[in-house]
């Protein structure tokens, strides 16, 4: 047979075991507790309706376990029939041959099986007769199929399931036998066992890195939720990465945009339980877990490439009530010597809260201050809000009047009028909201940025509230009573209707239902704003979905002041990496309640080393800019500044792997090591790329901190790159050999623990005030040698804010080897000198250095450390080349 041998349709036994008075027989039911499947979705069943539906029942102990009523083996659903070859697979058709106890079975399913490439395999399950609702993601489409696969496909026929499985070792990676199939209008269950307990995804929630296979309900449905844990928050992802024996990974995305829930199992197994669409999934075989994420990004888009200053510092709080605030924030900021960036506004500037508009009182100089910000090399961002305000008399606020002109709403169930909700905190009388799957409303939207940014010009939007979050349950005149307000199963979702918090489920949008729309408002938002400006784009989003990270970052919402929300943040930043969100961060020094000193210091050590560092704050609440603490507590967050704008050359370089090669920025240490299981459920430590390990103190009081080191060699950033950095002033720069073991860091307030990793080449530049300033500051080097003395590193380098640099060519990209750099011509790089070299592990001390060839007499040299410091001053735009002996 032509094509891939691994899939075969395999006609495995069936069991069909008919209901009978009284339930199943035994034999069926003995199914181990762990491995039970919930046969009462929608409601708790005593045994008598459990046992009307043909399943077991057999009552356990209180609180999440094992379900009461379960499916008996070999529960019938769906019958696989006609399997025939198509050019990109299989394809078959599944007849429901019992009907389910849900309303709206669809009969006929058809099942596509997609070898779209020889790592990724999509399986998609329609209704023939009816097109239902898909996500509008552009996904890849693929021609024909792939003639040689590390997956094999198994096809069991009655009741229907698929087994898919490595070629190589057999691992089974989904096996959807282990329970029936639910295709009907408004229910959708498949479930599947997992090879491992080790899986991570799913978010957005407040949760470890590994998430929790006892008996845990996962629940997807944007939301305007201040992180909690067990609760949907304000992003769907429903995608998952799963580690296997040896180091192996996998990944699985179900392309659904519906409310659901994912349950997860002890035995272990997965269900994934929505309330529409289709079902679509993408299975991804790495077979190591960056390529798992690297192929999920090939469906869902790799991430935008943010402008060099989105990478510096940004501050802002709800409560800068005026320019003159505003403006001194910005003067206390410089006057203590912080590095700062971007400066934000808040609601606080609006009129009357509305988008698009100004105070003219206490914000009448507004558009002059950011002028004053960009002339002192600064940037500006401020907040919006999607609710367009529809309370004053028509001609009075043109938003409105020409959303309502062009039809840009979203409309009430009947289509009649916008549906309007309400925020009185937050916007003055019933408000509208923009359609934004609807393209009229990105024309409209592009006008109303330009028209705004044409009076202000701002740097980068921030995009809030766009869950869409609603203070009145749905609407002004609540909700109709039908079926996609109140549908037959309804995830748990905070709040327990879906309209909880948001617009009305049945509410209209150009493309569909809000009801199946609802988890993609964020994302359709991001990308009308991610359009609007000729230079690069920089949005930050509250909701996202998959996808997101091509369009926009995400910050994590109102975090609350505490220890506890200081270390969520890392698994947090660290999933949203393998989404494909790389530009994330939480609130530095967190946003609700009141922060303290030591809180903010450890905040800000932490927050360095997210992808986006933005110190934000609620009103009322104690100041947290770092100027406001106590000149120990402001010199720990100078450090802390000072060592990341040492390092941005690196970090910008990682943004540019993400977006060229769907690589992740901050990473889980798991990614490096997979083979190294006691890095699986790392998530109080954090990685930048493959050289950098982070070990912050998220506990008070500390002096010390534990981390978990991977075999090898890692040497202390501590001195090694002063003066251009210093990650603290005590930590001794001592080298760590690890045999893979849990180390105890010295961490005084003032310090957090950074290591390089062997065989890495940092580039780093001299901090400054700004990125306007570091970028024309001098290079430095710093080259972790292996034993054998390699090291290799890289830089990408452009003018930092032109759109599509890469796309156009207009970039510089050097590779450094040990100590030798490759030539080329270096656009944007003229002017700036290499001024340093650190070199890590240098087994003896140097006779000579010579950099181009000319002695380097002023080199040093520590044999306790093996640390070699070359201060050079070599034109960066040309090649050359260092050496010692
Ligand atoms: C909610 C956001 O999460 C928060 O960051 C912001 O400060 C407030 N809305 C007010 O705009």
């Amino acid at each position: 047979m032509a094509g891939p041998r691994a899939v075969a349709l395999l006609a495995l036994l069936a069991l069909p075991v008919p209901a009978a008075a009284g339930g199943p027989a035994a034999a069926a039911c003995d199914v181990p507790p762990d491995g039970r499947f919930d046969c009462g979705p929608e409601r708790l069943l005593a045994r008598e309706g459990c046992e009307a539906r043909g399943c077991c029942y057999a009552p356990a102990g209180p609180g999440p376990g094992p379900p009461w009523c379960f499916f008996p083996r070999g529960y019938r659903s769906y019958r696989a029939e006609n399997l025939t070859v198509t050019a990109g697979g299989y394809t078959a058709r599944l007849r429901r041959v019992v009907a389910s106890f849900l309303p709206g079975d669809v009969g006929s399913l058809r099942l596509d099986v997609g070898l779209e490439t020889p790592t990724r395999l999509r399986i998609t399950l329609r209704d023939p007769a009816r097109p239902r609702y898909e996500v509008p993601l552009a996904t890849p489409r693929v021609g024909g199929r792939a003639a040689t696969t590390l997956y094999g496909v198994q096809v069991n026929q009655d009741p229907f399931g698929l087994v898919v499985y490595r070629q190589r070792g057999g691992q089974v990676l989904v096996n959807t036998t282990v329970a029936p199939l639910f295709f009907t209008d408004q229910f959708l269950q498949i479930s599947t066992c997992l090879p491992s307990h080790f899986i991570s995804g799913l978010g957005e929630h407040l949760t470890p890195l590994v998430l929790d296979t006892a008996w845990t309900r996962v629940t997807l449905w944007n939301r305007d939720m201040a992180p909690t844990a067990q609760v949907n928050l304000y992003g769907s992802h429903p995608f998952y990465l799963g580690m296997e024996d040896g180091g192996l990974a996998h990944g699985v995305f179900l392309l659904n945009s519906n409310a659901m829930d994912v349950l997860l199992q002890p035995s272990p197994a997965l269900t994934w339980r929505t309330t529409g669409g289709i079902l679509d999934f993408y299975v991804f075989l790495g077979p190591d877990p960056k390529s798992v994420v690297r192929q999920y990004l090939d469906v869902v888009g790799f991430p935008f490439m943010p402008p060099y200053w989105g990478l510096g510092f940004h501050l802002c709080r709800w409560g800068y009530s005026s320019t003159d605030i505003t403006r001194q924030v910005v003067d206390n900021m410089t006057a203590a010597r912080f590095p700062l960036d971007v400066q934000w506004n808040d609601m606080d500037y609006m009129d009357a809260k509305r988008d698009f508009t100004f105070n003219k009182k206490s914000f009448k100089d507004y558009p002059e201050m950011v002028r004053d910000f960009h002339r002192r090399g600064l940037r500006y961002i401020m907040i919006v809000d999607p609710g367009i305000s529809s309370s004053g008399p028509p001609g009075t606020y043109k938003p409105y009047d020409e959303g309502l002109k062009r039809g840009v709403f979203i409309q009430n169930a009947t289509g009649a009028s916008p549906i309007t909700a309400s925020l009185p905190q937050v916007w003055p009388g019933p408000t509208a909201f923009p359609d934004f799957t609807n393209p009229e409303t990105h024309e409209w939207w592009h006008d109303m940025v330009k028209d705004f940014h044409n009076q202000v010009p701002f740097d980068g939007m921030w995009i809030d509230m766009n869950e869409p979050s609603n203070f009145v349950e749905g609407s002004q005149d609540g909700c109709p009573n039908n079926s996609l307000e109140q549908p037959p199963y309804v995830p748990g979702v905070f709040g327990g209707r879906l309209q909880a918090g948001t617009i009305c489920a049945s509410s209209q949008q150009y493309l569909s239902s809000h009801y199946n729309l609802h988890s993609l408002y964020g994302l359709t938002e991001a990308i009308a704003s991610h359009e609007v400006r000729g230079k690069r784009p920089f949005v930050i989003s509250r909701s996202t979905f998959a996808g997101h990270g091509h369009y926009a970052g995400h910050w994590t919402g109102d975090v609350s002041s505490n220890w506890e929300q200081l270390y969520y943040s890392i698994p947090e930043v660290l999933l949203f990496n393998l989404f494909g969100v790389p530009l994330v961060g939480a609130d530095i020094c967190g946003f609700v309640g009141n922060t303290s000193e030591e809180l903010c210091v450890r905040w800000t050590q932490l927050g360095a080393f997210y992808p986006f560092m933005r110190n934000h704050n609620d009103h009322g609440t104690r100041p947290q800019e770092p100027y406001t603490f106590s000149p120990a507590a402001q010199a720990a967050m100078r450090n802390a500044l000072r060592l990341r704008y040492s390092l941005l050359p690196f970090l910008y370089t990682l943004f540019h792997r993400a977006h060229s090669a769907g690589e992740t920025v901050a990473r889980p240490l798991f990614l490096e090591f997979p083979k190294d299981p006691n890095t699986w459920a790392v998530d109080r430590q954090l990685m930048w790329g493959g050289a950098l390990l982070i070990t912050p103190v998220l506990e008070p009081g500390k002096t010390k901190v534990s981390g978990y080191f991977p075999a090898g060699t890692w040497y202390s950033l501590a001195g090694v790159c002063a003066p251009c950095c210093t990650a603290g002033s005590q930590v001794a720069d001592s080298t760590i050999h690890s045999k893979g073991q849990w180390i105890l860091l010295p961490a005084p307030l003032d310090t957090i623990n950074v290591h390089v990793r062997v065989g890495h080449i940092l580039p780093l530049q001299e901090p400054a005030f700004s990125t306007t300033e570091s970028r024309k500051k001098g290079m430095a080097l710093v080259v972790a040698l292996t034993l054998d003395g390699f090291a290799r590193g890289d830089l990408f380098w452009d003018d930092g804010e032109s759109w599509q640099t890469f796309e156009r060519g207009d970039y510089t990209e050097i590779l450094f080897l040990a100590t030798h750099v490759s030539d080329g011509g270096c656009a944007h790089l003229d002017g700036v000198l290499l001024e340093a070299v650190t070199v890590l592990g240098v087994t003896s001390p140097p006779r000579q250095v010579l950099a181009n060839g000319v002695l380097v007499s002023d080199f040093s040299y520590r044999s306790d450390t093996q640390v070699l410091k070359v201060p050079v001053s070599l034109p960066m735009w040309e090649q050359f080349v260092i050496t010692w002996f």
